[in-house]
């Protein structure tokens, strides 16, 4: 299962970079905000910069909404570095713009997956990846789990090459679900990777090797 981090922050990017386990990155609008990133130069310079700490797939998204006007910033996006993958909202004009992006070449991710039948259509168009958004769901009581379960068994049924990438995760427990379920990626903000290390077994165990070492010098 591939790792993506999902934030727009420099440092938190580098942090997961320095485990040497990243495979890439998912940015939106929201995170990009809360970095304080705005004008159109500065998110450009933003995606490079995150293009030369992490060798693998970046996701940017698109701001507008309309086929024409995601056909031009997505090619935009695209020219920033041959490592961004053009994120389309999940909308009848974001299924137009998947299938030109994927006739051109370029990668997409198709995002806001809230349904097994979104999934489907984006897969049928082409997409590079779905972003079914796991917390989202599960904050309004519904099993986002189920939803990644539908889609892998749905994508394995025609053996569709787009791949699954598990988005809105909270925890570590989600990870290792979407681990088990099949999920192709999991995108996630920095504190579940951490807290994927963390056992007490592990650091009690550490401990006793480390008084028990002494005892050997
Ligand atoms: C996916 O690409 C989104 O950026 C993200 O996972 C949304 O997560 P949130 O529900 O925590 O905002």
């Amino acid at each position: 299962m591939k790792f993506f981090i999902d934030t727009a922050n420099l440092d938190q990017i580098r942090e997961a970079q320095d485990l040497g386990i990243l495979d890439g990155v998912t940015t939106n609008p929201s995170l990009m905000a809360k970095e304080g990133i705005s004008g159109a130069e500065a998110i450009k310079n933003h995606y490079k910069t995150i293009c030369e700490i992490v060798d693998g797939d970046i996701s940017a998204e698109v701001l507008s909404t309309t086929y024409e006007e995601m056909i031009k910033e997505g090619e935009e996006l695209a020219a920033i570095h041959p490592n961004i993958v053009v994120k389309i909202p999940m909308i009848k004009d974001g299924i137009k713009a998947l299938k030109y992006f994927t006739d051109k070449g370029i990668k997409t991710n198709c995002t806001l997956i809230f349904s097994a039948g979104q999934a489907l259509l984006a897969a049928k168009a082409g997409a590079t990846y779905v972003s079914p958004f796991l917390g989202r769901l599960d904050d309004v009581s519904t099993d986002g789990l189920a939803l990644i379960e539908e889609i892998r068994i749905i994508f394995d049924n025609y053996d569709y090459k787009t791949e699954i990438l598990a988005a809105s995760i909270r925890h570590s427990m989600h990870i290792i679900n979407c681990a088990k379920i099949g999920a192709d990626v999991v995108t996630t903000p920095l504190a579940p990777i951490l807290s994927l290390l963390k056992h007490p077994l592990t650091d009690n165990g550490l401990a006793q090797f480390i008084a028990d070492s002494k005892k050997m010098m």
